[in-house]
């Protein structure tokens, strides 16, 4: 008989970029940061080492041949809706079976909330999206009868796992979301979704409140689920490794299980991932480079509102957002982002503008706010939420530069209206015409600008020039500024004035 030996190697492991060296150092040579190396002992079983030799033989003879670009055949993937139209827009059309998803952003944005609403409804939907229960209509009232008799509990995965009482589809998936939480028990998760949809009857949810992947693994094996949900990957941890829960070893350990199971079983799963201070998807950025999709839930606190933005997408477009609010019951879409971002009334004060901004393809009129105000300070304040400082000191430079206006003693503030973030250059001249109208004290009326201020105070064309227009016609809006009519910003403060 063969014995497979298990080789213990050990490598030291930096924290926060997840690069891996054979001896520790004081500083990762790759990102730079200081103390971040971290011991990592992994075990390699021999069989493993031997498998690869044989593959490699085995590749070498037959399987490895290039294929003519008109010989090989396209699927087209089936997607399972969210129920959620702005995210499934986000990510392109819906979940892809078999893809894994990282949704991140900071602790408390609602990335559980939002998860588990969609859990709900995917849920609830479940046996509409499985073909083969459309086919066999006769069996589909049974099943989803046997689905509802079967318990949201513990005890229903194990006897699962044991003689399988759910129903299942032909190809052996049960009609079933699964959501794994490694932060909240299963009595937390079960009073969040009342709260979410109070009444709720038994649906096909099952709740797993557990952190062992290598047990995790095997129930998922045997249950097959139609969606896995993993909140949160920074909790997952497996006995086999040495480090504690959240360390890049464990992260990337815990992740890889989760994309092979959903790769072997053709399963979507979401995955959540805390995001540190700096912005990074906590510990490693490595964890975006192994998903298929991430996705970031972004927002102020204070502010309901949340921008839900792909960065990555093996399935879709890049930069979409959808927007949400966090009500009382869970988050709700806004239906009508283009004017979600505007007053109720359009007023003409000092100091408000309005602006056409484009998030990924979508355009918004957003309303900026300025404050000008005399400063005591030899050093005088300048404040911006939600558009870059450094982007509002060069502003400021320009209209004193250029449009000989005396920002240097004055205080400023400004503020994008709504809580959303912009980074758009496309919205300089609203920034700028908003800060003149304040210091000038004078309403701009129902005026939107578009368009990028040069160092030299010229006005530049922008992207998607003609959508953002039609955006701003669309909403009633006849007065628009833009490069196509000024060329200077001097220009458009002297035809104002
Ligand atoms: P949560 O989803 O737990 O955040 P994350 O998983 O990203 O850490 O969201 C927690 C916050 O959301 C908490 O401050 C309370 C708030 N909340 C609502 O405003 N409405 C709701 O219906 C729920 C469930 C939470
Ligand atoms: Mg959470």
């Amino acid at each position: 008989m063969r014995r497979s030996f298990m080789k213990t190697t050990t490598s030291f492991v930096c924290q926060e970029c997840g690069y891996e060296s054979p001896e520790w150092l004081g500083k990762c040579p790759e990102c730079g940061t200081w103390n971040s190396l971290r011991e990592f002992k992994s075990q390699v079983s021999n069989a493993k080492s031997q498998n690869y030799t044989s593959n490699l033989k085995t590749f070498g003879t037959q399987d490895l041949m290039p294929k003519n670009l008109s010989e090989i055949k396209f699927e087209k993937k089936s997607r399972l809706l969210t129920g959620f139209s702005e995210m499934d827009g986000v990510l392109g059309g819906g979940l892809v079976n078999g893809s894994v998803t990282l949704l991140a952003g900071d602790p408390g944005i609602g990335k559980s909330t939002l998860l588990l609403q969609m859990a709900l409804t995917v849920a609830s939907r479940l046996p509409h999206y499985s073909d083969d229960a459309r086919k066999s209509g006769s069996k589909l009232k049974e099943r989803i009868r046997s689905l509802n008799e079967s318990r949201l509990s513990k005890e229903s995965i194990l006897e699962a796992r044991s003689g399988s009482t759910f129903s299942s589809s032909e190809n052996g998936q049960a009609l079933s979301v699964l959501y794994i939480s490694g932060e909240e028990s299963e009595e937390q998760i079960k009073l969040r979704a009342e709260r979410l949809s109070p009444g709720l009857k038994n649906q096909n949810l099952l709740l797993l409140s557990a952190t062992n992947v290598d047990a995790i693994q095997q129930v998922v094996q045997n249950l097959k689920p139609s969606l896995i949900i993993v909140d949160s990957i920074q909790t997952m941890e497996s006995e086999a490794l040495t480090g504690l829960s959240g360390s890049v070893g464990q992260v990337r350990y815990a992740a890889l299980s989760f994309i092979r199971t959903a790769k072997s079983l053709n399963i979507p799963v979401i995955i959540v991932g805390h995001v540190t201070k700096e912005g990074m998807v906590a510990g490693p950025m490595i964890l975006s480079h192994m998903v298929d999709t991430v996705l970031f839930l972004e927002g102020e606190k204070a502010t309901g509102t949340r921008i839900l933005r792909s960065l990555k997408n093996r399935f879709g477009p890049v930069d979409e957002v959808g927007i949400f609010v966090m009500e009382g019951n869970g988050m709700a879409e806004v239906k009508t982002p283009e004017q979600f971002f505007l007053s109720k009334e359009q007023k003409s004060v000092p100091g408000s503008v309005l602006v056409s901004t484009i998030e990924g393809t979508r355009a918004f009129l957003v309303e900026l706010q300025s404050l000008v105000v005399f400063s005591k300070f030899p050093l005088p304040r300048r404040v911006a939420i939600g558009i870059d400082n450094r982007r509002l000191e060069l502003l400021l430079a320009v209209l004193q530069k250029h449009c000989r206006l005396p920002f240097e003693t004055m205080d400023v503030f400004v503020n994008v209206a709504g809580g959303l973030k912009i980074q758009d250059p496309g919205t300089d001249l609203g920034i700028c015409l908003s800060l003149f109208s304040s210091f000038k004290n004078i309403g701009l009326g129902k005026l939107v600008c578009i368009g990028e201020v040069g160092l030299l105070g010229e006005l530049r064309n922008v992207p998607f020039l003609d959508k953002r227009i039609k955006e701003a016609k669309k909403l009633g809006f006849r007065n628009i500024v833009s490069a196509k009519t000024a060329k200077t910003l001097n220009e458009v403060i002297k035809s104002i004035q």
